[in-house]
């Protein structure tokens, strides 16, 4: 782990820092899965999750609206949508040990898909997207934003994080503000927050309206 980068090494055997290749990190997923939500909540203090369904709320009041979860995980979005009452919300992650997991956890549908590559969903099939905890080390980078607004409908919401670390040195900072200049979505709030509390890392929250 590299010094001075925070919540880098979530625990002894695990280290997200560097970039992987996609083998290397189904391989992490497989061993993390099964104790994800405890790490999570025990060793990261994430709140990444809980605090990006709250300010989704803010925008989509609407809980029959379809909704995407990206990077959909374990499912901890969906028990955050579930908690406020969404009713019809699908999750597509890259890794079946994660979703294994995610299969009771209020999703209509669940998808295997790979968010570097084009997904495997429709254009302007949901009604919105949220996507929490993807945009980080080694995982998926900026250019993959314009993806997620690709299967939102017009008017609809791209919800996101990105962790602190590599915000502008992987360049989401500008790839945010390209996505505003090109007429791709109209950025409607952006904040920094508490992500890993426990690690003392935070994560920037964006929401966006597709054009
Ligand atoms: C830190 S976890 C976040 C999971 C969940 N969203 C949460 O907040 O608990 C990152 C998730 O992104 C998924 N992921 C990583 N790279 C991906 C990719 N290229 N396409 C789709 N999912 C990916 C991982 O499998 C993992 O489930």
């Amino acid at each position: 782990m590299k010094e001075g980068n925070k919540g880098l090494k979530f625990y002894d055997n695990l280290d997200l820092s560097a970039s992987q290749n996609e083998e290397e990190l189904l391989d992490v997923y497989k061993k993390w899965a099964s104790i994800y939500d405890k790490d999570n909540n025990d060793l990261l203090g994430t709140v990444s999750q809980p605090n990006s369904v709250q300010i989704f709320h803010k925008y989509i009041v609407d809980k029959n609206q379809k909704i995407i979860d990206v990077g959909c995980g374990t499912g901890l979005v969906g028990l955050e949508l579930q908690k406020l009452g969404y009713t019809n919300f699908d999750g597509i992650d890259i890794s079946k040990d994660m979703i294994d997991i995610a299969i009771d956890r209020g999703y209509q549908e669940l998808f295997l898909g790979n968010l570097n590559d084009s997904l495997p969903l429709e254009n302007d099939s949901y009604d919105a997207a949220l996507c929490v905890g993807v945009f980080t080390h080694g995982h998926v980078g900026p250019s993959r934003l314009k993806e997620l607004s690709r299967i939102v409908k017009s008017d609809g919401l791209v919800c996101f994080t990105v962790n602190e670390d590599v915000y502008e040195s992987y360049g989401f900072d500008k790839e945010i503000q390209k996505l505003e200049v090109e007429n791709v979505w109209k950025l409607l709030e952006l904040r920094k927050q508490d992500y890993m509390k426990k690690k003392n890392v935070m994560g920037f929250y964006c929401v966006a309206k597709v054009n």
